[in-house]
Order: C-alpha cells, then structure tokens, then sequence
C-alpha cells in the first residue's frame, strides 16, 4: 500500500513554508529617506560620507570586523573588481572550487586569466586545501574559496597554502553572510571578500555586492575601480581631485538599494538566530535517519551562513535515486527541498575552449586548451556530491519549530519507505 504520498499516501503536510525575500517598515524608512532627500547619487567614486551606500558599506564592514566594506552593482562584478584591485592580470591562473555558482569561475575568465578547478571536500563540499595546492603551478597568482552555502572554508588550511607559495586569497562570500570561523567572520582571512545581495540572499536589495578589506590600499583600488577607474589624486588645486588612470567601468551600487540593505541589517539579526535554532533543529532529526546526514564538518567553532541547509543521502541506502525525483518524493510531503547543483562547474559549456578564446590571449588559451585537452578538470568528490545532494533554501529556516520537526518528519517517513523508490525504479 503506497504510503509515499508521491505515490497517493498522506503527505506530512500541506502548509507552506515562509517566502523570500522579506521586507518591510524599515526597508520602506530607508528609501523614503532616500527619496526626500533628494540624495540618490552616492558621488563619484560613490563614497559621499552621507550616501546610505558609505553608511551600508561600514555597517556591514563592522558587522565583520572588516576595516573597508565597499558596495558594488552585484557578487559577480565583486569577484572581478576584487581580482584586478589584486593585481591578477590576463594569462594568471587563479584556483577556484568546482562545486559552486558559476560566476566564482567567470569572473575569473572576465578578467582574462585562467580558472583552474580544484576538488571539493565531500565533508563541507568547500574547496579541499590538498587539491588546490596539487593545482598550483609558477603561473598561479590567487586562490578563490567559496564558503558554500554558508559553510566557511578551510581558512587556516588554505592562508598557510597561500603564505607558502606566494598566493592572494579571496574569499567569495556571497554565499556566507556572518559566517565565522574559530571567531574571525567569513570575508576577513583573505586579502579581499566579496559578498553577493542578489534576491535570494540571506541579506537583499534584488540585485548588489560588497568588497570587503583591511588593506587601504585595496580599498584605494577598489573605490577607483568600481567608478570608471577613477584615482583620487589628492591634488587640491584642480577642479576634480579625480583623475581616470586605469579601464574600468561603473559598479555603483544604487542609493536606493543601499536603503533596502539598511533595513535588511536591521532585521539579519533575529533572522539570523532563527535560522541557527532551527538547522541545529533539523541536524538533531537528519543525523539520526539511516542514509542521511547534514553537510557540515566543524562543530560549535563554525557559525553557519545557511545560505543553504544541505543534505547528503547515501544512494545504496536510497536506491540510487536522482536528487531532482528525491525532490520531488519530499516535495509530494509538503517539504520544499531542490536539488544541489548536477553538474561540477566545470562541465558548463560556458568553460568548452571555443567558448573562452576571445577572452584570453593567445599564449593563455593555448595553456587553457593544451590543459582542457591532454589534463581535463577531474574533481571526483564534486562529480560525486552532484549525485546526492538536496537542499532547503534559508527562508525555509525561518519558520516556525514545529515546521522544522515536520520536514524531518517527510526525511524519516522517505528513508524508511525506501523500498517504494526501488519499486517506482523496476
Ligand atoms: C558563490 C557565489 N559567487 C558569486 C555569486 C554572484 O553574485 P551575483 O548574483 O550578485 O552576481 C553568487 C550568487 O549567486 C554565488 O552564490
């Protein structure tokens, strides 16, 4: 008798769980504030001191305990901006993970260096340390980690790496807002981090990004980049102080946007501690089922971004069923999981040689060929997570406990029903 209501059962339960994103009186303050001052142009090098997108910019760098938070039009233009403020120049190789969004990767090739794909670790599904310094060659100028979905990086691991040989680091955190490891927040262990305010963030204005530093420096380089490449030349006696010395184009974040931020930094905090009862919540149910099993490796040293609360399911247990039917099995429960990512970034055509040609120099894509060629990326414990990893968006941490207990509820009634997923399989 089918007891799966995927396959006519009763679903666990039919309520919805909370929508994202989520604004309301102080986002609706902030752009009011916005509007009748008449301030919607945050200056040149969009670092007027009144602009709410400076205001942003410290608070979220304070928030950190960064020196320097500089906003941005969005997380992939952050990536770029970052790397050429480093001073990654066409033909350098960069280390990112293979198991992450894909502009981690393009915004390498934007700049016109190489992406080299490194494998993940199959206990935090982040960038594993041994296999990004097996990939390092004279060539290898950064290393990108990605605190995927939340779940920081090994930082210690990799800065001692980077130390050794010479490398920069920048942290894409457009994934791990407040993420802390060992007491140093996500953003702060590399030279440079960058964080992504897109839609579906933990934190959102739609669309927006922030570069994050200590260095004055890069702050320097980054306020220039992100306008035109505009430096401030500190010559009084001229009319603009600004003078443009470098290609760029124009970053800025919108004043508007930098208000709905405002109000989203108001709210992050008892979201935030939402989202922490309820995964440890849900960890307490998904560590206990037969074939299940939270995707996290650091205890109490670790405060999760939970951008994504993801799970690994063992498929001899489950059958080998695929992550999108598994979906939709909890789905039918009334539990909104969707699938991790299917495929390494890696396997994107985006990455095929013909596709990257007009955006290297020819010295670069005949290594990029030559090595997509004769040593194409092989990352086996990513190729492996796309096989068995479902996840809850954060929003779905948002609600009340008792939802929490009923999706492990749907977990444990799917993993002790499994032999119905065999028979759907026959
Ligand atoms: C890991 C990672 N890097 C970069 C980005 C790019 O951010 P954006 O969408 O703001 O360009 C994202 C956003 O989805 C992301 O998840």
């Amino acid at each position: 008798m089918a007891e799966l209501a995927v396959h006519g059962g009763s679903p666990v339960r039919t309520g919805p769980y909370p929508s994202w994103p989520i604004g309301g009186a102080e986002e609706r303050a902030q752009l009011e504030r916005v509007l009748t001052s008449r301030r919607w142009f945050a200056g040149l090098q969009a670092d007027d001191p009144d602009a709410a997108g400076t205001l942003f910019g410290r608070r979220f760098a304070d928030l950190h305990g960064a020196g320097h938070g500089l906003p941005v039009a969005n997380g992939s233009v952050a990536i770029e901006i970052a790397l050429r403020a480093l001073g990654i120049e066409p033909g350098d190789e960069v280390i990112v993970p293979c198991y992450t969004f894909i502009s981690t990767a393009t915004s390498v090739l934007i700049v016109g260096a190489i992406p080299v794909f490194a494998d993940i670790d199959p206990g935090s599904y982040c960038l594993d340390p041994a296999d990004a310094a097996r990939r390092i060659t004279p060539r290898t100028r950064a290393i990108v980690p990605v605190h995927l979905g939340g779940h920081m990086a090994d930082m210690p691991a990799l800065l001692n790496i980077a130390r050794r040989r010479g490398l920069h680091v920048l942290e894409d955190c457009a994934q791990a807002i407040d993420a802390t490891l060992s007491g140093q927040k996500a953003g702060t262990w590399g030279d440079v981090g960058t964080f992504s305010f897109q839609s579906n963030k933990t934190m959102t204005s739609g669309e927006g990004g922030l570069i994050m530093t200590d260095s004055p420096g890069l702050a320097e380089r980054i306020t220039a980049l992100r306008a035109f490449g505009r430096f401030n030349t500190g010559d009084a006696a001229r009319s603009s102080a600004l003078e443009c010395r470098q290609l760029s184009s124009n970053y800025r974040l919108s004043e508007f946007q930098s208000a709905v931020l405002l109000g989203q930094l108001d709210a992050f905090p008892a979201q935030d501690a939402r989202r922490q009862a309820n995964a440890a919540r849900l960890t307490g149910h998904v560590n206990r089922l037969p074939g299940l099993r939270h995707v996290r490796t650091l205890g109490a040293d670790m405060k999760h971004g939970y951008y994504y609360y993801l799970v690994r399911y063992d498929p001899q247990h489950f059958r080998q069923v695929s992550p999108d039917r598994l979906c939709q099995i909890l789905s039918a429960e009334g539990v909104p999981f969707v699938p991790g990512d299917r495929r390494p970034v890696y396997r994107h055509l985006v990455f095929q040689p013909d596709n990257v040609r007009s955006h290297l120099q020819p010295e670069a894509f005949a290594r990029y060929k030559d090595r997509f060629a004769n040593d194409p990326p092989q990352c086996p414990a990513a190729e492996a997570a796309c096989d068995c990893t479902i996840m809850l968006r954060h929003q779905v941490l948002l609600a009340a406990p008792t939802d929490i207990d009923d999706i492990g509820e749907a977990l444990s009634k799917v993993a002790t029903h499994v032999e119905e997923i065999l028979e759907e399989k026959q």
